[in-house]
């Protein structure tokens, strides 16, 4: 905090405003005395809003940087995996290798859901979105913890944290497997987290399936660059939901409906749309002159950023993860992964993205990399979902285990003023 201050004047009022600054990025005005002087601030879409205090995540927009409690995701791709950052989240530093393998442990005795929530999926259709499906059972895991309700508690917190990093791979691979129509598969503890949820994805009851090293490490890849990212969407209103004392299941079913939005996490699987809708390299000229038209709704999915207004860290792990994957796998000559390279080098050279600092975000490349795992599209906003648990409830824990009130904006009030109805 500082002694800065900040003077507003409004009329013939002058009110002088605490002004704190962190440990890095912009410094911030206190505001919360100004409904005492008649007065709300006004910030539809909250750009210019600081809605808590936060030691978890920082990003820098202007120069391309995400620190996770302050480690760049550069470095965290390269050198760790996704269990080893969901502790780091957590817990604010990188286990130790015995911290490390206790925690595994631990995840690894909670990746079983209770049999009887396997009923909840028989009440949705086969072709239903497994969005929708994962805001059923995610909220629906309130149901089967009235043990660990009380989370004034850190110890009932942290069980809640280990059920959800660990039962999330398990519910979604069961969207995939009931929208085919083929048996759940049970999560197995010889695996890594994410050759567990490649095996419970494609593996049958009928033969063996031998989880490629290859895809488990692109899987985990993708596990971290999704797994937080400050006060996005989905995450304020988790957080806004847990203000309200909501448990922690309902908060992260509250994520998921924020995530699904094509504008937030849904643009990956919009991404994939967008990119067979184009069709051909020829055609891409004409659908990036449709983003730049006003009268035309349509954008270029997996472009744009509100925070990001230089490249986004994540795009290029991503874009360097999508390369080695389509290698590994033969298929360097992807029509799709060249279109998009096409469709990137297109859109940075045009005066319409440069003005706007339009680049690509962490979802431009994600799905192409997902397609050449297998995963079916309608899944890979339920894989950032995965991913993301851990951000929510970083976020959550943060929140309820500090001081915290029930947020509550207000509004510019432009409806009809008072009025009597009349006599009939
Ligand atoms: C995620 O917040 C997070 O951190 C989110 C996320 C996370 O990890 O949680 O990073 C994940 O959600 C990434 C974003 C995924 N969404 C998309 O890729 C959808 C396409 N992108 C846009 O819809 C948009 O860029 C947003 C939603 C991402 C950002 O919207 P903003 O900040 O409200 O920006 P804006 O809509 O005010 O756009 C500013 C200008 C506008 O033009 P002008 O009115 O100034 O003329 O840029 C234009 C927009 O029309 N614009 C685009 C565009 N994105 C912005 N034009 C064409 N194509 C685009 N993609």
């Amino acid at each position: 905090m500082t002694d800065k201050k900040a003077l507003l004047s409004v009329g013939d009022q002058s009110i002088e405003l605490p002004v704190y600054s962190g440990t890095a990025g912009p410094d911030v005005v206190d505001v919360r005395g100004l409904v005492q002087q008649g007065l709300f601030t006004y910030d539809p879409g909250f750009v210019s809003t600081a809605a808590c205090e936060s030691k978890i995540t920082f990003i820098d927009g202007a120069n391309g940087v995400l620190l996770h409690r302050g480690y760049p995701i550069e470095q965290l791709a390269e050198k760790t995996d996704y269990l080893d950052v969901c502790y780091l989240l957590l817990h604010g530093e990188l286990p130790s290798a015995e911290q490390s393998q206790k925690f595994r442990d631990t995840v690894k005795n909670h990746t079983m859901i209770h049999d009887q929530m396997s009923h909840f999926f028989n009440g949705f259709r086969r072709d239903a979105h497994p969005m929708a499906v994962m805001c059923g059972v995610v909220g629906a895991l309130s149901a089967f913890y009235h043990d660990t309700m009380d989370f004034s508690d850190e110890h009932q917190r942290e069980i809640a944290a280990f059920r959800l990093i660990a039962k999330m791979p398990t519910l979604a691979a069961m969207c995939h497997k009931y929208s085919m129509g083929q048996p759940f598969i049970y999560p197995r503890n010889d695996l890594s987290y994410a050759a567990n949820f490649l095996h419970m994805m494609f593996a049958t009851p009928c033969e063996e399936y031998k989880v490629s090293p290859v895809l488990a490490k692109a899987m985990d890849r993708i596990f971290i660059l999704h797994a937080d990212h400050e006060q996005n969407a989905s995450t304020s209103t988790v957080r806004l939901a847990g203000s309200t004392g909501a448990n922690p299941f309902a908060c992260i079913a509250s994520g998921i409906a924020a995530l699904w939005g094509p504008a937030h996490g849904g643009a990956n699987e919009a991404v994939l749309t967008m990119l067979a809708e184009i069709g051909d390299e020829s055609r891409i000229e004409e659908f990036v002159d449709r983003a730049k038209d006003k009268n035309d709704p349509f954008r270029l999915m997996g472009f744009g950023h509100r925070v990001y207004k230089n490249f986004d860290p994540r795009a290029k792990v991503m874009r360097e993860t999508c390369h080695e994957v389509l290698r590994e796998l033969g298929l360097q000559d992807d029509p799709l992964f060249r279109m998009a390279q096409k469709l990137e080098k297109i859109a940075l050279e045009d005066e319409y993205f440069i003005q706007r600092q339009l680049y690509p975000n962490v979802d431009f490349y994600s799905g192409i990399i997902l397609k050449a795992i297998g995963i079916p599209v309608s899944m890979f906003t339920v894989i950032f979902a995965m991913s993301r648990t851990i951000g929510w409830f970083s976020h959550w824990n943060e929140m309820v285990s500090g001081n915290y009130r029930i947020g509550r904006p207000r509004q510019l009030y432009t409806g009809p003023t008072k009025r009597d109805v009349p006599d009939q």
